[in-house]
């Protein structure tokens, strides 16, 4: 199975993309934590990609498309992935296309999680994620179980994004209109593209996945 997510800063891509890995043993590729493991590793690409990510602006395409294109090739993809964060522009969907062409594959759907931009703000601000094993939490909607410590692996310590402050989403969710919102024609036009209500709950999105997906 071979899927795209698509939805504005704090859908709940990521969070669903998660349950979705699990559901039907297929991999998350999310660009923006390709791209933060980048700059974690201090590498040429990070470099790059760090002051855009910071300021909401999008890292150029054609960066993009040589970093997913070869993460498709590794084995773990097999089964079928989940692009989470990519495509994000009609540049990054025609490459998409040329990809699976060149290497023979098949996209099975398109799903947008549609959100009012209003809500966004409080879901991203409150998001943290253990910095162990990188399940996502928020400070009101998605709390660990215990206090301080993950549910998933029992770690205690939890990060925040760098570009996870009100001025920067407002960017991110700027940039998202502009130049990502017009790939969901592109998806519309081929029959591809389908909806999920994002503002209901975690568990209810996930319902809605599950029944398109099957
Ligand atoms: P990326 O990492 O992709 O960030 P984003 O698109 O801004 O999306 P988020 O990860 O913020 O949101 P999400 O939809 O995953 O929400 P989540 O599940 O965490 O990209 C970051 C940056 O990298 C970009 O700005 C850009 O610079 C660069 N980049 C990445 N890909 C690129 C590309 N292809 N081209 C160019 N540049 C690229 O949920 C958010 C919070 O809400 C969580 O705390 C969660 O617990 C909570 N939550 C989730 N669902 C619900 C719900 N239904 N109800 C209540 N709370 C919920
Ligand atoms: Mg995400």
């Amino acid at each position: 199975m071979k899927i795209i997510l698509i939805g504005p800063p704090g859908a709940g891509k990521g969070t669903q993309a998660k349950r979705l890995e699990e559901k039907y043993k297929i991999v998350q590729l999310s660009t923006g934590d390709m791209l933060r493991a980048e700059v974690a590793a201090g590498s040429e690409l990070g470099t790059q990609a760090k002051a855009i990510m910071e300021k909401g602006g999008l890292v150029p395409d054609d960066l993009i498309i040589g970093m997913i294109s070869g993460r498709i090739d590794q084995a773990d993809c097999a089964n079928g992935f989940i692009l989470d964060g990519f495509p994000r522009t009609v540049p990054q969907a025609e490459a998409l296309d040329d990809m699976f062409q060149a290497k023979g594959m098949e996209l099975d759907g398109v799903i947008e999680v549609v959100v009012d931009d209003d809500a966004m703000v409080a879901r991203i601000t409150g998001r943290f994620t253990c910095a162990k094993c990188g399940a996502g939490y928020h400070d009101t909607f998605q709390r660990p179980r215990q206090e301080g410590v993950c549910d998933n692996c029992g770690g205690s310590e939890f990060t925040r994004r760098a570009d996870d402050n009100e001025q920067t989403v407002r960017e991110r969710l700027k940039a998202y209109h502009d130049q990502t919102a017009p790939i969901t024609g592109y998806y519309g036009q081929r029959g591809l593209l389908k909806t999920v209500d994002g503002m209901a709950s975690i568990d209810e999105v996930t319902k809605q996945l599950t029944d398109i997906l099957g």
